[in-house]
């Protein structure tokens, strides 16, 4: 029976992790990447198709080779800071890209379609709770075009039976512990990857981007989700389509937020070395607190987030950092 899922963005940080999961559940992941920010490297586990989401021909090809029975859609630029100063890169790119993808994929009849969605779709909403019924008021352009995939979705579901579940990210951190794949972007804008770096030496200081923000230390608060317990949402979220649950939206995140102090501390607790910082400006785009008040995941889904402590987040970081020197070969 043929199990292929196309995975777009398998390549990158968390669809290679995803590309894992999938395999170890009985998949073929089918990566789509036009590898412009990820790594053939990281393409371990099925076949690596190379394209781009803005050519739809050669979208519909890869849909015909490989016949896959659902898509999960990870291929985004993803940075909330270069949203700001590019918008229309991340307007182009991230929506033109995935309006593509769903036209091809209902075209090829493939309607079970898995978004990495984000919490950057919130924005700003001090003292809200942030669940799934939240009103969706993006301050940057990242979140904005997101949000605008999410309502494509919504759309095509109506119109054409596409099928979806859309996962709204908090902040993604960590490694697989078998370090076959881990997070490295070039440039690195993350928070927990520069600061490895900077404890290895590798380079200057981090910066604290803001210590003015009303939080109880000054800085922006997050929630950190470990990557391989959201990857395994992915599977739960593909399954859930299967099993003919329909048009889902989740929030993955813990409901605990850390700012950017605390995970400094943590990150010295972890690694035993000073943490080399500054403390700089606000970076433009950033809102002050971003922390999930859902457990639908868990609830519904069945979700089982096992490693989503930051001390794990960070130790499996730092060992994908160590053992690889934080990166792939070039
Ligand atoms: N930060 C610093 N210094 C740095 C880098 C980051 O202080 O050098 C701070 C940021 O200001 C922010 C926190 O660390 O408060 C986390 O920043 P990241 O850049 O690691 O992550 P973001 O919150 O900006 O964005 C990430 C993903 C987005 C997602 C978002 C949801 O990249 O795709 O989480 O919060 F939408």
């Amino acid at each position: 029976m043929n199990k292929n899922v196309l995975v777009t963005g398998g390549a990158g940080y968390i669809g290679s992790h995803a590309c894992k999961a999938l395999k170890a559940a009985g998949y073929v992941p089918v990566t789509f990447d036009n590898c412009s920010t990820g790594w053939a490297d990281a393409v371990k586990f099925g076949p690596l198709a190379r394209g781009d989401l803005l050519d739809r021909a050669r979208l519909d090809e890869v849909f015909a080779e490989y016949q896959p029975i659902a898509a999960m859609h990870f291929a985004a630029l993803s940075q909330v800071g270069e949203s700001m100063q590019e918008p229309g890169r991340y307007w182009r790119e991230n929506v033109t890209g995935a309006l593509n993808l769903a036209e091809a994929a209902v075209a090829a009849g493939c309607l079970d379609f898995v978004f990495s969605s984000t919490c950057a779709t919130y924005g700003d909403q001090d003292n809200v709770v942030l669940d799934e019924n939240s009103a969706q008021l993006p301050i940057n352009a990242y979140g904005a075009s997101k949000r605008a995939i999410e309502d494509i979705l919504k759309d095509f579901g109506a119109a054409y039976g596409l099928r979806h579940v859309i996962f709204r990210y908090f902040n993604v951190a960590g490694a697989d512990p078998e370090a076959e794949v881990g997070e490295f972007h070039q440039p690195e804008t993350h928070l927990i990857p520069l600061m490895l770096d900077a404890i290895d030496g590798k380079r200057d200081a981090l910066t604290i981007f803001g210590t003015d923000y009303e939080t109880p230390d000054g800085t922006c608060i997050r929630d950190y989700v470990h990557v391989c317990d959201l990857v395994d949402a992915h599977v739960l979220g593909l399954e859930w389509l299967k099993s003919g649950k329909g048009n889902r939206v989740f929030n993955l995140g813990t409901g605990d937020g850390f700012s950017v102090r605390e995970v400094i501390q943590h990150s010295h607790s972890v690694t035993n070395r000073d943490v080399p910082f500054v403390e700089g400006d606000r970076r433009p785009g950033d809102c002050t607190k971003l922390v999930s008040g859902s457990s639908r995941a868990v609830n519904e889904l069945g979700w089982n987030p096992k490693r989503s402590n930051l001390e794990a987040m960070i130790r499996d970081a730092w060992r994908w950092h160590q053992n690889t020197d934080g990166h792939y070969a070039k």
